[in-house]
């Protein structure tokens, strides 16, 4: 799985559209000089270092964002419509945390944080197309998000670092005492994190399998409708209907016209109005 030039450039003005769109004000204008600051480095940045990962190429991590971004509307409509409460977060808090949760994976302020590997064998054998940057100090990648933001004065919510600090759920042993509570006080008091993992989650899961069976084994799901329809219901899973509860008529959601290339001006404009 690659990139090629042209996909890198949309795939990045998708990005900067959606920080335009979907934030205002000062916070936007620090974001956009944030982005900015970093565009030559993070274009290009992968979002993982082994091939055997997950977009393990350039142009991977903005790829990852945006796919992580995608599969979190679609996580919170789902778990609105199975009545999940959503009063206590908005979509913006879940779609800032989306967008910068992996912010620490581009490097520090001067280096980057993956570097090609120079050595083939490991390239050829383990898959290690790149290798950490000794230059950068170590870091876990969600505290050097939160870093770079308070870098810029990026402001967030306690929500949004929160969704931010804890989106690798379990896997990250730091984050048991916010995951793992035998106090009712002390449990998460919103859903953002939650889906944030999961959205994290699907995607790394998609772009690992993308990378293991190969474009035609799976639908980008951000070019679904190019693909003809005999060849895309294959790969559509239809819910078994097991329930005699009536299941709620669908609408597409945002997410899903955002996938089909709709215009994501008009998307945003309607989320946020
Ligand atoms: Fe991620």
């Amino acid at each position: 799985m690659k990139l090629n030039e042209k996909q890198i450039i949309e795939n990045w003005s998708d990005l900067i559209k959606r920080i335009e769109h979907q934030f205002s004000g000062e916070r936007q204008e620090k974001l956009l000089e944030m982005y900015n600051h970093f565009a030559d480095r993070m274009m290009f940045a992968p979002a993982s270092s082994r091939e055997h990962y997950h977009n393990c190429f350039p142009g991977g991590y903005v790829d990852h964002v945006l796919r992580v971004m995608d599969c979190a509307f679609d996580l919170y409509n789902s778990w609105m419509m199975q009545g999940a409460h959503t009063d206590n977060y908005s979509v913006e808090e879940l779609m800032f945390a989306a967008l910068n949760h992996d912010l620490g994976k581009v490097g520090d302020l001067d280096n980057d944080t993956y570097v090609p590997n120079e050595s083939e064998w490991h390239r050829k054998n383990q898959g290690a197309l790149y290798t950490v940057n000794p230059k950068t100090e170590f870091g876990l990648v969600p505290d050097r998000s939160l870093f770079l933001l308070q870098h810029f004065g990026i402001k967030y919510s306690w929500n949004e670092f929160l969704g931010i600090r804890i989106h690798d759920g379990m896997y990250e042993e730091a984050n048991k005492p916010y995951l793992v509570s035998f106090n009712p006080d002390s449990r998460l008091r919103s859903n953002l994190p939650l889906i944030l993992h999961q959205a994290d989650m699907m995607a790394s899961r998609v772009e690992w399998e993308r990378w293991k069976y190969g474009e035609n084994g799976l639908q980008n799901v951000r070019t679904l409708t190019d693909v003809p329809k005999d060849k895309m219901m294959k790969h559509v899973a239809v819910k078994p209907t097991t329930s005699s509860k009536p299941t709620p008529e669908k609408k597409p959601s945002a997410a899903s016209q955002l996938n089909s290339g709709a215009d994501t001006s008009k998307l945003f404009d309607e989320l946020f109005k």
